[in-house]
């Protein structure tokens, strides 16, 4: 990212401040900013009596004696399982709708209760104590968007079991490698799940993952979606409906410690192994409950709130899973893809189950855009009431759009900035205190700290950009690399000692609201899931007919970055005119579709420094057709030329 590039921002003038209605009956009042600023601890504390019921309370909010190794309401005991379920059913709210899940195929609909959910939960934990499952084994999850990776999720919750979901659409081999990093004894999975009007299938891949490695398994769960055939290994592979259907609806929980390990996600960084994101409880549950409830401004006697993100990414962990079931919200799951089998779909959805709350990403409003005003505007949409958007930074040009065209120019839009790494919400409008601007996240939410500080570590003024950083230690932060606490260290707190560093640049803009301006190391955001560089380049080079392979994010209209790859080829496989499709389904192969390369040049040689450092710069110049900048720098500068020449007929 360049310095030009963080300060040449237009500026903003419409904004949008909440309408009287909306301001009066809000969650989130003013006074949240002034009570947290008064005294930041004892806010978080009274957050976390608010939103959890603890079986131990708690009576130390933060130990930050051994940072960056934070511990928040470290001698408290809870279960989340408890938290999210079985206490909206004692309450009495048993019979309210905790998921209205849609499946892809028209009419395949199912109504889940807390009550329904709480009994799923209780024979899933029955069926995986019988399988050895006990507190701290960690549990894989490969699944569709069904209501049973919900379960599947609270039940490794409820035993204290960590989970490790792993994105659907990621390959055998990404899911092998999860799987040893983190040494899981289960994987949960189904035959397949419904995408694009067709299934797709999930088994076997796992076979195949359990094929390549992860010896660590013992058992696998599978569901039973699709139908379809599925290979299986006696002994070791057992169906859902027949190991969980026979067990006990009732299971006694024990408490946690609220520094107990919840779950771990992986994610990208800048090297070519996904980092296993470790979070724990109690903490994590206080900001996940604690942003949901203040940021969608949950009613849950009369919202219906719909995420469209999928659970195998951070966003369905916090604004599926433990956000919205601790506030006891009846929520929206669909299993699909936006157009099938139209692409009025979500819209249809909207209308017939009356969202009022939708989250969802620009890659998404973006797509809607092109697709035409008309489609939307074929549903009704008037009860909808709030509008989130996450995972990129949203152009105001989408924004506005999403305002005025999904929003009927009445819903407040909340842009909601956070991380895996950050497990809640961090930068975004409260709906009923900030008059919103189009672009911005604007500010830190009560409780949060966070700067914008140049390459000296120096704070920037009003109007001037540089890097994205928290200042303070917050009740959902990542807790470690799974694994890997030097890399923990280095990756987030060596850059600017004493802060997380987040990776991403940002602005404040005259009035101090932040404008999130991408990332500024070498991880891509692709329709807002983060790839890096690193793996996809690994992913090249690890296919024979590959020499060298160098990889950027080059920007996209629509995904916000596309993956644009240089490579050189071998000298045999230069004659192969099908080279590109190749490496492109190698790269799915190893990765997950979700990486396939938007183009790959073929290349004779690669732009590098006199030391052999490759300048993506340059190529990102090329990849986002531009003027190629600065080449002194490079050993041999007429590399460029032969680059640019060769491109007419090297992409496809
Ligand atoms: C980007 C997703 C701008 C950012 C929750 C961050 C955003 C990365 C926003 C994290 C936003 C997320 N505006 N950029 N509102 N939200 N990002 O871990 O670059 O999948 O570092 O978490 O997405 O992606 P992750």
């Amino acid at each position: 990212m360049t310095h030009d590039a963080l300060e040449n921002l237009s500026h903003e003038d419409r904004s949008f401040p909440p309408s009287a209605e909306f301001a009066a009956q809000a969650n989130g009042t003013a006074e949240l900013y002034a009570a947290a600023k008064a005294d930041r601890l004892g806010f978080w504390a009274e957050q976390a009596e608010k939103f959890v019921s603890w079986d131990t309370p708690f009576t130390e909010v933060l130990d930050w004696s051994n940072p960056p190794f934070a511990r928040w309401f470290g001698d408290g005991e809870l279960n989340l399982a408890y938290n999210c379920v079985d206490r909206h059913v004692e309450a009495g709210y048993g019979d309210q709708v905790a998921i209205h899940w849609v499946g892809e195929p028209a009419d395949d609909t199912r109504a889940i209760t807390y009550a329904d959910l709480q009994a799923d939960v209780n024979r899933l934990a029955n069926a995986l104590t019988e399988l050895g499952v006990g507190k701290g084994d960690v549990v894989a999850i490969y699944l569709p968007m069904i209501p049973e990776a919900v379960a599947a999720m609270l039940a490794c919750a409820r035993l204290g079991a960590p989970h490790s979901v792993v994105f659907g659409g990621f390959s055998a081999e990404a899911l092998r490698s999860r799987i040893d990093d983190a040494q899981a004894k289960v994987v949960i999975t189904a035959d397949g799940g419904y995408r694009r009007g067709k299934p797709s299938a999930l088994k076997p891949i796992v076979d195949e993952a359990l094929e390549l490695g992860a010896e660590t398994i013992q058992s696998v769960i599978v569901v039973q979606r699709t139908g379809q055939d599925v290979g299986w290994v006696e002994g070791r592979d057992h169906w859902w409906h027949e190991l969980v259907a026979s067990q006990s609806p009732e299971h006694a929980y024990t408490p946690h410690n609220a520094e107990d390990t919840l779950f771990i996600l992986y994610t990208s960084g800048t090297t070519g192994k996904p980092k296993g994101i470790k979070h724990t409880s109690g903490g994590y549950l206080t900001q996940a409950a604690y942003t949901f409830n203040n940021v969608f401004d949950i009613k849950p006697d009369t919202d219906v709130y719909w995420c469209t993100a999928d659970v195998g990414w951070v966003t369905g962990h916090s604004y599926i899973v433990y956000g919205p079931l601790a506030n006891r919200a009846t929520q929206v799951m669909y299993e699909g893809t936006p157009d099938t089998p139209h692409k009025g779909r979500l819209w249809e959805i909207v209308q017939e189950y009356g969202v009022t709350i939708l989250y969802t990403a620009p890659t998404l409003i973006r797509t809607m855009m092109k697709w035409g005003r008309e489609i939307p505007a074929g549903y009704d949409l008037s009860s909808l009431r709030l509008l989130g958007s996450v995972g990129e930074p949203i152009n105001p040009e989408a924004w506005m759009w999403y305002r005025k065209v999904i929003g009927g120019d009445r819903c407040p839009i909340v842009d909601t900035w956070w991380q895996t790494e950050t497990g809640a919400i961090m930068i975004s409008p409260l709906p009923g205190v900030t008059a919103t601007k189009p672009g911005s996240a604007q500010v830190a939410l009560p409780g949060i700290a966070v700067d914008v500080l140049d390459d000296q570590g120096v704070a920037v003024p009003d109007g001037h950009g540089g890097y994205l950083v928290l200042t303070e230690p917050w009740p959902a932060m990542l807790r470690s690399i799974w694994g890997d606490d030097q890399r923990f260290v280095d990756t987030y707190w060596a850059r600017f000692p004493g802060q997380y560093f987040a990776g991403d640049g940002a602005k404040k803009d005259e009035d101090g609201d932040l404008w999130l301006l991408g990332r500024v190391d070498d991880v891509m955001n692709v329709s807002g899931h983060r790839i890096s560089t690193t793996e996809v380049e690994s992913a090249l080079v690890s296919h024979e007919a590959v020499a060298e392979a160098a990889v950027v994010g080059a920007a996209d209209e629509m995904t916000g970055q596309g993956i644009v790859a240089f490579v050189i080829l071998r000298s045999h496989a230069a004659a192969d005119p099908d080279i590109v499709t190749h490496l492109r389904n190698h790269v799915a192969k190893e990765i997950g579709p979700i990486a396939k390369p938007r183009q790959i040049l073929v290349v004779a040689e690669l732009p590098k420094t006199r030391s052999g450092k490759i300048m993506r710069r340059l190529l990102r110049d090329v990849a986002e057709n531009r003027e190629v900048g600065d080449v002194s720098t490079l050993a041999d500068s007429s590399v460029m030329d032969f680059i640019k020449t060769g491109l007419s007929g090297g992409g496809e």
